[in-house]
């Protein structure tokens, strides 16, 4: 039978990935039953298009719609006691990076996902590139050496992400895709150093954040590599990627686009070839579907632990010193609920 969808929060990114996907997703498997979002205009419209159920209150939502799985996607000031009212009724849920605004908060809900055994996973769709597996592969036979990674552009033009107790800054909203993909790729962080930058964006009303920032990642495995924020610009390039060192070569890592891989003279070319969204919301259908939380490339746990280092980096740039990330419990075992109709 396939699961019965809910989808909380409409706004850019469920617009952007999560509501296409779910129209390309094999209805066999899930189909989107009811949508959720506090704005009524919006609600009615997106479940008139789709001839689904709205609602205006996750708590009906969660008590009416009976759902077999959960997307959420609202800002992470927002969530309130969202998770904990989902894990208690066993209904698996996809959430939006950052996990949570609150580092705290996440861990205590990553304790409750692991003792319900509950199928969970957070948002990060980066890792699903083809690119990404690629870059693993070389990786595996000739390991960095060192990197630089960047997310450099302008301003995310929603009102919260401006506002520091609400999307956390740059660092904490958005690089923290750059943050979990270095993760990723070179495994957990020992300590980071970080500084930030104000007074490029003072013409911004309400502005709060931090309008660049550098922050030195230590690996456990004693590699360092740097990341840089900035969303001062105003006309582009940017750059949103890595680069990275090897022994035997280099490889550029152009996020959501492609990869060059260059040896000496030769330069070959990849480009990314797996639509995003998609894939991240059927590896969680196909986990819960098959009682695996292995399908998923980011369960919650491990979602959590990316965002200890976003909050690390804001430590680091409040204190001015070195800091080390906070110890997430370690990922969901296997068993879960399955959820109660
Ligand atoms: N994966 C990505 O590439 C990506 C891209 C953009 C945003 N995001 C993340 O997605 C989350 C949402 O960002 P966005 O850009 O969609 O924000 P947004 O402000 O565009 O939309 C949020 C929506 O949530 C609704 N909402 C707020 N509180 C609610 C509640 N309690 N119940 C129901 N609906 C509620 C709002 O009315 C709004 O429609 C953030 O965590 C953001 O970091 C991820």
């Amino acid at each position: 039978m396939a699961l019965r969808v809910g989808l909380i929060g409409l706004g850019g990114v469920a617009r952007w990935t999560h509501l296409p996907a779910m129209e390309k997703m094999d209805k066999e498997k899930a189909q989107l039953v009811a949508v959720c979002d506090i704005n009524e205009k919006t609600v009615a419209e997106v479940a008139a298009k789709y001839g689904i159920e709205a609602y205006t209150d996750t708590r009906r939502l969660l008590d009416e719609a009976r759902l077999d799985a959960a997307i959420v996607g609202i800002p992470p000031h927002l969530h309130g006691d969202l998770e904990d009212r989902i894990i208690e009724r066993g209904i698996p849920f996809y959430i939006e990076k950052p996990a949570h605004r609150s580092i705290d908060r996440a861990i205590e809900i990553a304790r409750k996902v692991e003792s319900a055994g509950l199928i969970a996973g957070v948002g990060y769709l980066d890792r699903y590139q083809s690119t990404v597996d690629r870059m693993k592969d070389f990786l595996r036979d000739d390991p960095c050496g060192t990197f630089v990674g960047f997310w450099v552009g302008g301003i995310y033009n929603v009102p919260w992400w401006i506002k520091k107790d609400q999307g956390g800054g740059q660092h904490f909203e958005q690089t923290t895709h750059t943050f979990d993909m270095a993760r990723y790729l070179f495994g957990n962080v020992r300590e980071v150093i970080a500084r930030g930058r104000t007074g490029l964006n003072a013409d911004i009303p309400g502005y709060e954040i931090e309008d660049a920032s550098a922050a030195t990642l230590v690996f456990e495995s004693g590699l360092m590599g740097t990341i840089f924020s900035g969303c001062f610009q105003r006309t582009g390039p940017g750059r949103n990627g890595f680069e990275i060192f090897c022994r035997h070569g280099k490889l550029e890592f152009h996020n959501r686009s492609h990869l060059i891989v260059r040896q000496g003279q030769e330069e070959h070319r990849y480009p990314n070839t797996v639509d995003l969204a998609l894939a991240e919301d059927t590896a969680f259908v196909d986990a819960v579907l098959q009682k695996d939380i292995q399908r998923m490339r980011s369960p919650y746990p491990d979602g959590v632990k990316s965002l200890a280092l976003s909050a690390a980096v804001s430590d680091s740039m409040a204190t001015g010193l070195p800091v080390k990330p906070k110890v997430v419990p370690g990922p969901a075992s296997p068993g879960f609920l399955t959820p109660a109709r």
